[in-house]
Formats: structure tokens, C-alpha cells, sequence
């Protein structure tokens, strides 16, 4: 998604430029014209496709969700291992972890909001803190709903995907919480 509208910028850029190269030709007051003619019609022609490229009311398909989210990965890898295998004592695999492969409304609030330990995670036990990725500089519902569909269906894990509309529903259901999860309380989500 950021390539695509980074592509686009990069177009629009390159297109502006052709224009001011061109306007460059005619007369002093043609030119200014030309130039902001180009720009307005350029810009129209930009949020058409940004409005194309981000569909709004289609949901991505599971096979988008999953390209996206191996991308997305990339930045919970370091901790979670190339292969969701953990790091020894200190962060729990995602590979065949219940957190992971349970209920989505689990998985999705731990990465909106963070967690903090103790936890079991496959009968070993970490007392450490993952951070939110919902506040601050966040992940958007597509990038949530990515990483989770992929670290859902990855590495012989082969849970159902997470839909944007679920992590949406779920930002908005958790907008006022400030803190990590505990265990427990992610236990009582459904
Ligand atoms: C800086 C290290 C770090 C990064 C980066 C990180 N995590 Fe975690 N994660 C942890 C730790 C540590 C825990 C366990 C915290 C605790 O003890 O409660 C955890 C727990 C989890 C859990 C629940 C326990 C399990 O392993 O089953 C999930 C699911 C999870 N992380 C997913 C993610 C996803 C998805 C990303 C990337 C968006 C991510 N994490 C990025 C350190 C990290």
C-alpha cells in the first residue's frame, strides 16, 4: 500500500516537473497557466487512483493480507525470530503459541495495545513487555490485519486470517486503554 502511494507521488513528481520543463517554452503569463492547469489536473488524476489503489469498501483478499503482512513482519522479527521461533528466555514464540492461533480478538489486542508478562506461552513462562503498535506511530487496521493474517497462517500455524473490519472494530473498542495487556486479561476477551 505505502509503495503503491509512494509510486503514485513519485509520478505526480516526475509529471510536475515535465510540465514546468515544458512551460518553460512559452510566454511568462502562458506559463504560470500551464503550470497550475497541469498541477490541478494532475492532482485531480492523483486522488482518483489513491481512492482506486486503497479499496474502501472491498475487503483485501486473504492472499493480499498475507504478502502485505511478510513485509509487515520484517519489524517483529527481530524479536519473534525470522520463523516466529522466539528468543530462548526472553520473547515467546508465535509458532503454534494459543495466542497466536486462538481467538483473533486476542491476537489483535496485543498488538494494538502490547502485553505484559507473566505469560505462558507452550508451558514455558516469559515476564517481559511488548510494546503497542496501535498508538503512537501506528500500524493501520490493513497493516494489523496483515501481520496478523500472516503470523496466523505461517510456519504450519494455519489459523482462520484476520479481517481489516475486525481490527477496525477492535481500535475502536479499545481506544481508551492506555496500558499492556496483562494474561489474564487477555483471557477474558472472546
Ligand atoms: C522488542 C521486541 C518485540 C517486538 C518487536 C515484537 N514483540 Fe511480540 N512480544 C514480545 C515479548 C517480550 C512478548 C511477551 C511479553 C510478555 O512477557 O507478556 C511478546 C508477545 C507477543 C504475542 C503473544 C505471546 C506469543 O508469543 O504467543 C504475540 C501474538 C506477539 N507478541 C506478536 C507480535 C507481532 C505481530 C509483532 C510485530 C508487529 C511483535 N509481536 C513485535 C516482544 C516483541
Amino acid at each position: 500500500m505505502m509503495s503503491v502511494l509512494r509510486f503514485q507521488n513519485a509520478c505526480a513528481a516526475a509529471l510536475l516537473s515535465c510540465a514546468l520543463l515544458t512551460a518553460c517554452g512559452g510566454d511568462v503569463s502562458e506559463k504560470v497557466d500551464t503550470t497550475s492547469a497541469a498541477a490541478v489536473a494532475q492532482k485531480t488524476t492523483d486522488s482518483t487512483n489513491r481512492a482506486n489503489a486503497v479499496p474502501s469498501t472491498a475487503a483485501p483478499s486473504t492472499s493480499f493480507l498475507m504478502v502485505q503482512g511478510q513485509s509487515v513482519y520484517a519489524s517483529c522479527a527481530s524479536c519473534h525470530g525470522q520463523n516466529g521461533e522466539g528468543a530462548a528466555d526472553s520473547v515467546p514464540p508465535l509458532v503454534g503459541a494459543e495466542l497466536v492461533t486462538g481467538s483473533s480478538a486476542r491476537a489483535i489486542a496485543i498488538v494494538l495495545n502490547g502485553m505484559k508478562g507473566p505469560v505462558a506461552v507452550k508451558g514455558k513462562n516469559y515476564v517481559a513487555v511488548m510494546q503497542a503498535y496501535g498508538k503512537g506511530v501506528p500500524l493501520s487496521d490493513v497493516e494489523i490485519a496483515s501481520v496478523l493474517t500472516y503470523i496466523r497462517g505461517s510456519w504450519g500455524n494455519s489459523a482462520a486470517p484476520v479481517t481489516v473490519a475486525a481490527v477496525a472494530a477492535a481500535r475502536t473498542e479499545h481506544k481508551a486503554r492506555t496500558s499492556q495487556w496483562s494474561a489474564a486479561e487477555l483471557q477474558a476477551l472472546k
